[in-house]
């Protein structure tokens, strides 16, 4: 399975099988995972901290407490790392770690991911230890109430033991655990509501001719819509991006179109709305065009110019008037001022289900940034405001909002 855009964190606790970790890491690096390390106190003793930042291409966290006294430190990393993790995996685990969970400890950043990461995401242990520890009550009874959270225990292999004894604690090898980790996710994959369904996701600005060199536009980058995109493709959905001109790779697994005009998007999407399932509005589609094109070159004669503009389609309003019972409508919502008012209004106009309301300003949200506050509008529901996130990370939270209102179905 192609891990690619999959967030994992690897907790490594204190026992001798903490060697294999750092090939563990790569092994799921070279699958196109994120990885990030969790590394508790017992831990450096058994596996370099230097070795674990370089194959993961990141910090390695150990302590919930930042040093107070560096510029720019977030110090809640406590808790967004948790909440970005598609997947805790933790291996070894060892006797004291397992009751530090099973206990509800939060006392380093392993434990701490442990509690905050999001509900279903799957959680691996894999406990790595000598083989009378391994059967002993406690292990065997913080092991049961790890398993009735929810946890995923992998058995330990049985053979030669660091003790030089042979006995049950064997930490599988790296190859296993990703196999192990795959399965999981997979199997997440398919009990995604969205597993199965086709998304019809348009991204990006709209070019509208003035002449044949120059057009009007937009500071869309299409980031947001390729982030919606590739999330859905990871949840097992046929997704088809509909894009006007962006600089942006496809996400693997996705079908794409390139546009350039509204018109050309509104008849893409037009193919595509009578059979797809959901459809999402996040392309920043011009509202006016021309109203001719001017053939060749606008010469710079006049000291004015005048042009007049006619109204585009608009691609989200037809759908939403011609979407069947079944079929879901998403839209975004770009304001400057009274925003809720605004995207609750264009909600009801153009008959939608959800409704992403952002602004832009180019810094932090909107147009061509990296990050987005979003605060998402269920119909007849309240509006949830986000706080600032990876367009990434937004997406994601657009998409679990889209699970829940199709689960509520
Ligand atoms: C040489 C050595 C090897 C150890 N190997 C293991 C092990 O494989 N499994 C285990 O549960 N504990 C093992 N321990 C004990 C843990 O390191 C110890 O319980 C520690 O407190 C674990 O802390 P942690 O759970 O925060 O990582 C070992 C200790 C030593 C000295």
């Amino acid at each position: 399975m192609d891990l690619t855009g999959k967030n994992i964190i690897i907790g490594i606790c204190g026992g001798i099988a903490a060697y294999k970790t750092p090939h563990l890491v790569r092994l799921l690096k070279k699958k196109g995972a994120n990885v990030r390390v969790a590394l508790t106190d017992a831990g450096t003793r058994f596996v370099s901290e230097l070795s674990l930042a370089t194959v993961s291409q990141g910090p390695v966290y150990r302590s919930i407490f930042p040093p107070t006294d560096t510029h720019g430190t977030d110090f809640t990393t406590h808790i967004s790392l948790g909440e970005w993790a598609d997947a805790l995996v933790i291996a070894p685990a060892t006797a004291n770690t397992l009751a530090r969970l099973a206990a509800g400890l939060c006392d380093d950043m392993l434990a701490t991911c442990f509690l905050t990461l999001r509900p279903g995401k799957p959680v691996l242990i894999f406990p790595a230890m000598d083989g009378q520890m391994y059967l002993s009550h406690s292990v065997q009874r913080n092991i049961a109430t790890l398993k009735s959270q929810g946890a995923v225990i992998i058995e330990p292999e049985s053979g030669e033991l660091a003790s030089g004894q042979c006995g049950t604690g064997r930490m599988p090898e790296p190859e296993a655990i990703v196999e192990h980790i795959e399965t999981a996710l997979l199997s997440l994959v398919h009990s995604s509501p969205l597993h199965g369904k086709s998304i019809v996701v348009t991204a990006g600005p709209t070019r509208e001719k003035i002449d044949d060199v120059r057009f009007l536009s937009n500071y869309s980058s299409g980031k947001m819509g390729f982030a919606i995109a590739k999330a859905a493709g990871m949840r097992g959905a046929r997704v088809t991006l509909i894009s006007g001109p962006v600089g942006l790779a496809t996400p693997p697994g996705v079908e794409r179109i390139d546009v350039e005009s509204a018109a050309e998007m509104r008849d893409a999407a037009g193919n595509f709305f009578p059979s797809c399932d959901i459809f999402i509005g996040a392309a920043a589609v011009a509202d006016y065009r021309p109203a001719a094109v001017i053939r060749g070159k606008l010469k710079k004669n006049d000291p004015e110019l005048q042009f007049t503009l006619v109204k585009n389609p608009d691609i989200l309003g037809d759908f939403g008037q011609q979407k069947n019972p079944v079929q879901l409508a998403v839209g975004f919502a770009l304001e400057q001022e009274n925003g809720i008012d605004n995207a609750r209004k264009k909600l009801e106009e153009k008959n939608l289900d959800l409704i992403a309301l952002n602004f832009s300003d180019r810094r932090t949200s909107g147009f061509e940034v990296d990050t987005n506050m979003l605060t998402l509008i269920k119909r007849g529901g309240p509006a949830t405001e986000l706080p600032m996130l990876s367009k990434e990370e937004a997406a994601r939270k657009l998409l679990d909002t889209i699970e829940n209102i199709c689960r509520q179905r």
